[in-house]
């Protein structure tokens, strides 16, 4: 089966960029730098992007470029007759498993787009919004319905392939959503009293940072850049042999922090205007800005541009999430695009489901005390997430190796790489340590030590001299399996 590529340099910077620009930049960025404290978060957060972000993306484009296969394939070719096949396995049920719930969010934000642009949204009074946003999602069939449109949709442009589907969408979604991010922006920035909310987004103020906000920002660098689950693998290996993995890795990285700055731009300083709070967690997009848009001139106008806004990056993510996991049908089991999509588009259906449920009629169906939302959403971001993240990188450069990372990365030669040594650091040490950091602590790990009567210095000794057992392990087994001479 012959495979498809990107056709353009211009049309994979968009397709991965549009993976990176999603619900995590416009709705969860915003959110999460309201509740820490605004500046001080955002230079932690730039921190956790070059150090830990840039090398494993770059790991994982050449781990796909190099082999031209998809994430479990990719796998079994660097690694034959090893289990290493498994994590990829992993990474393609993260992203399945995500997607089912991604497009729930989605789906609120179509039922949001026509709800605006009907000017419904605009007639709910203020103090209302937060029992309509309740309503909303806990109306059985109707998020049901958004849920399934959003999936179809993905399906629709993923069933065209990488060039004639993603490639292109790409192509046409992104100068749309930097244009009516842009717009939002002047909007937002030229209301009486927009400064405050400036202030708060450059100003640092670090007396609000704690230590489970650095974490959040380090696990958000992670989601934020699609990394951890095959994606930017997968988006790799339909790149150009030719091209500069290196620019490319920068260029989306750029991108993505570029976008949710500017989603910053757009939201705090007209939340600041109108007199209302930056920390209203989750609800900030769904029950704060209404409020905002309702008080605005033409607000009915901006509103209906503001959620087709984060629609259009939603929908940019959601087909990266289901590429991983068609390209993976599609070449694990020999069977056609179009049939491995439908197939998978049947499956999301199903399991997308329990989780819209969740929120409404299945409220008190709990499996391990967790409703089916908050079950997948543990398990994917608290324990999948990290898990195939670790593994990835530690297979890239540990096992597979820096130096061939590096020479896919720069074609064999053909490009410059000055930071190398800075790279090798990033990816074989900062990231691993990051992530298991962040798996440790969501997992309870840390608390549990501490309960035991460590303090937190020496919980978090006790767990970096696992770790180093652990990379030791990996090191002897690695010499022994490619009878290499460290
Ligand atoms: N990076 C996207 C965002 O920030 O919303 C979401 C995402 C897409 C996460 C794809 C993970 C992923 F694999």
């Amino acid at each position: 089966m012959k495979r498809d590529n990107f056709g353009s340099r211009m049309g994979t910077l968009a397709a991965a960029a549009g993976s990176a620009i999603g619900l995590g930049n416009i709705w969860k960025f915003p959110y999460i730098t309201g509740e820490n404290g605004g500046a001080a978060f955002i230079l932690v957060y730039l921190g956790c992007i070059i150090l830990v972000g840039l090398p494993v993306m770059l790991a994982e484009f050449s781990l796909g470029r190099k082999t031209q296969k998809n994430a479990v394939g990719a796998f079994k070719e660097l690694a034959p007759k090893k289990p290493w096949y498994l994590a990829g396995m992993l990474s393609v049920s993260t992203a399945f498993i995500i997607l089912s719930f991604y497009a729930m969010i989605a789906g609120w934000v179509f039922s949001y787009i026509v709800r605006a642009a009907t000017g419904q949204l605009n007639s709910v009074a203020p103090e209302k919004l937060n029992d309509y946003f309740g309503s909303v999602v806990s109306n059985g069939a109707l998020p049901v319905f958004f849920t399934f449109l959003v999936i179809a949709v993905t399906a629709l442009i993923v069933i065209f392939g990488v060039k004639n589907g993603i490639e292109k969408c790409s192509k046409i979604l992104m100068p749309v959503l930097l244009m009516i991010l842009v717009a939002l922006m002047i909007r937002s920035v030229t209301l009486d009293g927009a400064s405050k909310g400036l202030e708060f987004l450059f100003k640092p103020d670090f007396s609000h940072l704690t230590k489970k906000g650095i974490l959040e920002a380090l696990g958000h660098s992670f989601y934020s850049l699609s990394l951890g689950m095959g994606i930017i693998m997968t988006y790799g290996s339909y790149v150009n042999k030719e091209e500069n993995l290196l620019s490319l890795a920068v260029q989306v990285t750029v991108a993505d922090t570029l976008i949710a700055l500017m989603a910053g731009v757009v939201i705090f300083p007209a939340v600041f205007a109108y007199g209302l709070k930056p920390d209203q967690g989750a609800g900030l997009i769904f029950v704060t800005l209404p409020a905002v848009f309702k008080s605005m001139p033409f607000g009915v106008f901006f509103e209906t541009l503001f959620f087709l806004l984060i629609g259009i990056a939603a929908i940019t993510s959601t087909i990266s999430l289901m590429e991983v996991v068609v390209a993976c049908v599609t070449e694990q089991f020999k069977i056609n695009r179009k049939k491995a999509t439908l197939f998978v588009a049947l499956a999301l259906f199903a399991l997308s489901i329990p989780s819209t449920l969740s929120f409404g009629p299945w409220a008190n169906v709990k499996v391990f005390g967790k409703t089916f939302f908050d079950l997948f959403d543990f398990l994917t971001s608290n324990i999948f997430l990290p898990v195939g993240g670790i593994l990835v990188t530690v297979f890239a450069a540990w096992v597979w190796g820096v130096k061939n990372v590096v020479k896919e990365v720069t074609s064999d030669g053909l490009h410059e790489f000055k930071a190398k040594g800075l790279f090798a650091i990033g990816v074989k040490f900062v990231a691993p340590i990051g992530i298991g950091v962040i798996f440790i602590n969501s997992i309870g790990v840390m608390k549990k030590l501490q309960a035991m009567g460590l303090s937190s210095t020496g919980a978090f000794g006790l767990i970096l001299g696992v770790f180093v057992l652990i990379s030791f392990i990996i090191w002897r087994i690695k010499c022994r399996t490619y009878r290499i001479e460290e």
